[in-house]
């Protein structure tokens, strides 16, 4: 059938044409359907950026509010979500439980899960954007012991999920502007990044015609790895570890160096950037703002920026092209917000879901979109005979 490409790691294979997002990995630059991600940080919204992203065009007031009240009404999940999750082991990982959920829902909303209906199509998007914060919420208070609350829609849907999370009287979080805006702008920060990993698998599943809520729930399970959105919550244990063993960070970074037991600078590197990653800038921001607003001293980000500033002067470092991504210094301030580290991974895929959905609708509506089925070179036996098992040795 013809040569085939060999390329592990689709590092040179495009499988999509797309209009959502563009990255220039050397400049260091980032945009949603053309708008910097500098300017969406400071300007936009969680849900503004998810309408931009899905419908390619920044919303009109009027259409602002109808989507919002749209998503806003529908946090509420049913009742027997709560079995569900009460049913697994305290102790088991939030981003399994919140996979587990969003497969679930197929189950629940079984009118809206044909691919090529777009009146179908849109409510399961708003369903996911609804219903993924409180399940996130959900799988918080669960391992955490906690009682369920339910969603308050007098709230917007990022303070909604603080209160479902932490179960604070409404005022001390809602108040809490800062907070808000600062949950708001990590959101938007991870709201799409082309076809990465969870992306990719998204669209991969999605192209086999499964439905929307079948499809985001491969991408979390892909997000769920260290070497992606997980990345996040690896930095927080290296930086724990590195402060529980009291060891001195240039002898961390000489043996990462060594890469002596494989172990990497987490939070540092990234496929596409070769130049310090543009959200990394802004996140640097929002930790000095956040931390100062609550009054939080850290040593983990004295640490950080430690390991950081050697990095940045180091041969290791600079011929690799590695700088802090994304995930560098988010977990600092998920912590001084009051969020667990296994919950780190579960903020990133509220984050990427409108950059999934976008995503996943383009593929649906692209007529050049084929099912993803990658070649292979084969490394295996030749044809041989069956051997009996008296005859195995
Ligand atoms: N610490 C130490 N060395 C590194 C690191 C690191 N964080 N990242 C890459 N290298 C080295 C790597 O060992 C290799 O060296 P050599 O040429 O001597 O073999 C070279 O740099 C190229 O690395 P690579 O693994 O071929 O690069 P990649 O594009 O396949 O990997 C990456 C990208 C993000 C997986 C990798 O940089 C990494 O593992 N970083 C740490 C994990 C992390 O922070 N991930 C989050 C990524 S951003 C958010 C997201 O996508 O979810």
């Amino acid at each position: 059938t013809g040569a085939v490409t060999y390329d592990p790691g689709f590092m040179n294979t495009a499988n999509a044409k797309s209009s959502i997002t563009y990255i220039d990995g050397d400049e260091g630059i980032l945009r949603y359907r053309g708008y910097p991600i500098e300017q969406l940080a400071e300007k936009s919204s969680y849900l503004e950026v998810a309408y931009l992203l899905i419908n390619g065009e920044l919303p009109t007031k009027g259409q602002l509010d109808n989507f919002v009240a749209q998503v806003e009404r529908r946090t509420l999940l049913d009742e027997r979500f709560k079995r569900l999750f009460d049913g697994f082991p305290r102790d088991g990982h939030p981003m399994a439980v919140l996979q587990a959920g969003v497969s679930g829902l197929s189950t629940f909303y079984q009118d809206s899960l044909d691919p090529f209906d777009e009146e179908q199509v849109r409510i399961s998007a708003v369903r996911l954007l609804a219903k993924l914060p409180t399940m996130a919420a959900y799988a918080h208070r669960i391992a955490q012991g906690h009682a369920l609350l339910y969603p308050d829609n007098r709230l917007s849907l990022i303070e909604n999920f603080l209160r479902l999370t932490f179960g604070f009287p409404v005022e001390e979080y809602v108040a809490d502007s800062v907070v808000v805006r600062a949950m708001e702008q990590l959101l938007i920060l991870h709201a799409d990044h082309e076809q990465n990993c969870s992306t990719s698998a998204v669209r991969l599943v999605g192209s086999a015609q499964a439905n929307l809520f079948t499809s985001i729930s491969a991408g979390i399970g892909a997000l769920s790895g260290p070497a992606h959105g997980g990345a996040n919550a690896a930095v927080m244990e290296m930086l724990d570890q590195i402060q529980a063993g009291g060891m001195d960070p240039r002898d961390f970074m000489e043996k990462v160096k060594r890469k002596e037991d494989g172990i990497r600078l987490m939070g540092f590197g990234h496929r596409v950037y070769k130049n310090y990653d543009p959200r990394a800038r802004i996140v640097k921001k929002i930790a000095d703002d956040v931390l100062e607003r609550l009054g939080v001293h850290d040593e983990r980000l004295e640490l950080a920026m430690k390991l950081e500033e050697i990095a940045l002067k180091d041969d290791y470092f600079v011929e690799r092209r590695l700088y802090p991504n994304v995930d560098f210094y988010t977990g600092i301030i998920y912590k001084a917000i009051g969020f667990p580290t296994e919950m780190f991974t579960v903020l990133f895929a509220i984050g990427r879901l409108p950059g999934w959905i976008a995503q996943w609708e383009e593929m649906i509506h692209d007529p050049e979109t084929k099912i993803g089925r990658p070649r292979q070179i084969y490394t295996g036996h030749a044809e041989r005979a069956y051997t009996e098992m008296s005859e195995r040795t």
